[in-house]
């Protein structure tokens, strides 16, 4: 069975707009949890200014407590610039992600600099991580709409997915941000960047604003891509809003992914279990589209067989 890859990132993605603030105990509780479910690749936090982002401060305490508590999990962690580096290095991450947005506005909004200013930080805080042994991603974020500029021209994500991947990033995340994509234009855009960027480099990062997370993966899966962010219960969005700008939540794309013949190696009861400690952390109801029925599964012990186990106990796949 072909695999995919997943990367849950609702410790930072999820976590980095709650109202309720989660503790450094509750973080990592939330991504052992999601290690313990077959999660090879967790995004944990972001290295920013804890002004603008409070609920990632204690990203200095985090990455040696995960690094400690989860040796083998692959890790990353979201880095805005050199300072944010200079942390995460200090702090021993072992992989970063760069964050470059495709139009001027949002990076302004975003990381207060220009798109040009924006595209050099990001080289150079490619080329020092990679020169300090680390891994390395690179955001492509707004790739199909920017919320302030309106659609996003797509020889500006071209041109900025090969001048990260020339920059040396390991993996070119195209992020549709706003959660605004559609399953046609996912596959007319993938397919196009995947002429400039080898697809196996490529992953995509999908929010579920307009219910179109999975149908969107699925785009991205026929054109090619093999590699998945996600959000475990979709956190993230507004919490007056449940579930409206979260992430495709892993749970969805797992789902999706196992009954359309691709392995994952995640277990859905080890998600749900995630999702009921997510949900006393932040103290409101959590889940994608397909939570109602997949709590209903549990009750009468009827989750896929397939991917019920954890991958370390999961049989062979033949
Ligand atoms: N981590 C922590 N502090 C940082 C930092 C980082 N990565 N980068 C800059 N700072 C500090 C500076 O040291 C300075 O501190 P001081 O006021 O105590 O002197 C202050 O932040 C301002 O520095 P400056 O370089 O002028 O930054 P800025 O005000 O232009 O802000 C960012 C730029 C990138 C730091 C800020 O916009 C940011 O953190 N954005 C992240 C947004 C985000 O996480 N979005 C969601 C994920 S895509
Ligand atoms: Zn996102």
């Amino acid at each position: 069975m072909e695999r995919i890859h997943i990367t849950d990132v609702s410790p930072r993605d999820g976590l980095q707009n709650q109202q309720v603030h989660v503790s450094t105990d509750g973080k990592l509780e939330l991504i052992s949890m999601l290690a313990a479910a077959g999660l090879q690749s967790v995004e944990t936090t972001s290295f920013v200014s804890p002004k603008a982002v409070p609920q990632m401060a204690d990203a200095g305490d985090l990455v040696p407590r995960v690094n400690a508590a989860l040796p083998a999990l692959r890790t990353s962690v979201l880095v805005p610039n050199l300072k944010g580096l200079e942390r995460a290095h200090a702090a021993g991450a072992q992989e970063i992600a760069v964050v470059l947005s495709a139009t001027e506005t949002m990076n302004q909004k975003n990381i207060n600099m220009s798109l040009a200013q924006a595209t050099e930080v990001s080289e150079q805080t490619l080329a020092a991580a990679i020169a300090m042994g680390l891994r390395t991603r690179a955001y492509v974020a707004v790739a199909f709409d920017c919320p302030f500029e309106g659609e996003t021209p797509l020889a500006a994500v071209l041109r900025l997915s090969e001048r990260m991947q020339r920059a040396g990033a390991g993996e070119i995340v195209i992020a549709d941000t706003i959660g605004s994509a559609s399953p046609g234009q996912v596959k007319e855009r993938l397919t196009a960047i995947a002429r400039v960027v080898p697809v196996a480099q490529l992953a995509v990062h999908f929010h579920d604003t307009r219910g179109m997370g999975v149908a969107n993966a699925w785009a991205a899966l026929e054109a090619g891509v093999r590699r998945f962010d996600a959000s475990v219960g979709g956190i993230g969005g507004c919490p007056f809003a449940p579930g409206a700008a979260g992430n495709v939540a892993t749970e969805d794309l797992v789902l999706m992914a196992e009954r359309s013949g691709f392995a994952t190696g995640i277990s859905l009861a080890g998600l749900l279990a995630a999702i009921d400690f997510a949900e006393a952390q932040l103290r409101r109801p959590l889940g994608g589209r397909a939570i109602t029925w997949l709590q209903r599964q549990r009750e009468k012990q009827q989750l896929m067989p397939s991917v019920e186990a954890p991958a370390a106990a999961a049989p062979p796949v033949h």
